[in-house]
């Protein structure tokens, strides 16, 4: 009997101390701007007319980028391109230019579609439960890869593509492998500015059903709760921190924004 009491305060113990490291360890880091300083960043912006296009404004981080750029509206031009015409019910979003292409034949006829933007976003995904080992490569890099080229060839001056915490081309795990090389292919293209967001697992309201993807987020709300940053992204601090990263005169150069950065970024946009 005492022997079970001891074991059990032993491990109520070692969770204690788990969680304590892990939420000091995984916290936000404050602000970086206070809110006017924000607001003067935007307005600046504005003022540029830049233009861009989203490519995936139909999936899951797609569409919290596509909210946050008609909600606060840095662009004069926004455009979305995409392998279907995609429907709004949202007046806003119905007035929005589309392009439907065909990502296979990026190469031979669609580089005109890619001319001109000033920022190009890459928010396409799949996983490969979804689309096989082919499918995977195929869409998470190849298509990839060749929105960037093309973007590149047409003038877009900071590229930006939504990546995975964790990847590493020499992983021993497809997802990571193919990640890490895309994200070196990419950068190595040589753009002025070159954004590659690492997020953790995304807190999503997925319409698509993914059961294991809901698991994992029902197991990780409490941990995202006591350690914010750890192993989780709010699908909207992701999308907030692609603007705020948009609009803030960043370095040139290639940029790998990991998940602190990513949720430090998304707080800090206020406006
Ligand atoms: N889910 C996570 O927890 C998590 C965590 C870290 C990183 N990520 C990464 O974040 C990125 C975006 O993920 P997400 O969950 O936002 O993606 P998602 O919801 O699955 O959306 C994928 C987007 O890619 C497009 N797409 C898929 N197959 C295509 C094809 N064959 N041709 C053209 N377009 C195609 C989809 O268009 P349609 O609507 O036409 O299908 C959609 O717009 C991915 O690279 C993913 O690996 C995800």
């Amino acid at each position: 009997m005492f022997n079970w009491i001891a074991r059990i305060s032993t491990g109520i113990g070692i969770v204690a101390v788990l969680l304590a490291y892990l939420s000091f360890h995984h916290q936000v880091d404050p602000p970086i701007y206070a809110h006017t300083e924000m607001d003067a960043l935007l307005q600046n912006f504005r003022q540029l007319n830049r233009s861009c296009f989203i490519v995936g404004a139909s999936g899951e981080s797609g569409k919290a980028l596509l909210k946050e750029v008609v909600r606060l509206k840095p662009f004069a031009r926004i455009v979305l391109i995409s392998r279907r015409k995609l429907e709004y019910e949202d007046e806003e979003l119905k007035k929005l230019e589309q392009r439907v292409i065909d990502f296979d034949k990026i190469d031979e006829l669609h580089q005109n579609d890619f001319q001109g933007f000033d920022v190009g976003y890459s928010c396409l995904g799949t996983t490969r439960g979804k689309a096989g080992k082919e499918g995977f490569i195929k869409i998470e890099h190849d298509y990839t890869l060749s929105v960037a080229k093309a973007a590149k060839a047409g003038g877009t001056k900071h590229f930006q593509l939504v990546s995975s915490r964790g990847v590493d081309e020499n992983s021993f795990f497809l997802y990571y492998q193919v990640k890490g090389q895309t994200d070196r292919e990419v950068c190595e293209l040589g753009f002025e500015r070159v954004s590659i967001y690492r997020p953790a697992v995304l807190l999503v309201d997925r319409v698509e059903r993914r059961p294991l993807e809901k698991v994992a987020q029902a197991l990780l709300k409490p941990v995202a709760y006591i350690a914010p940053t750890f192993i989780s992204t709010p699908i909207d601090i992701l999308a907030k921190a692609m603007i705020l990263n948009t609009i803030n005169n960043g370095p040139p150069g290639a940029q790998i924004v990991d998940n602190k950065e990513i949720h430090q970024l998304g707080n800090s946009l206020t406006v």
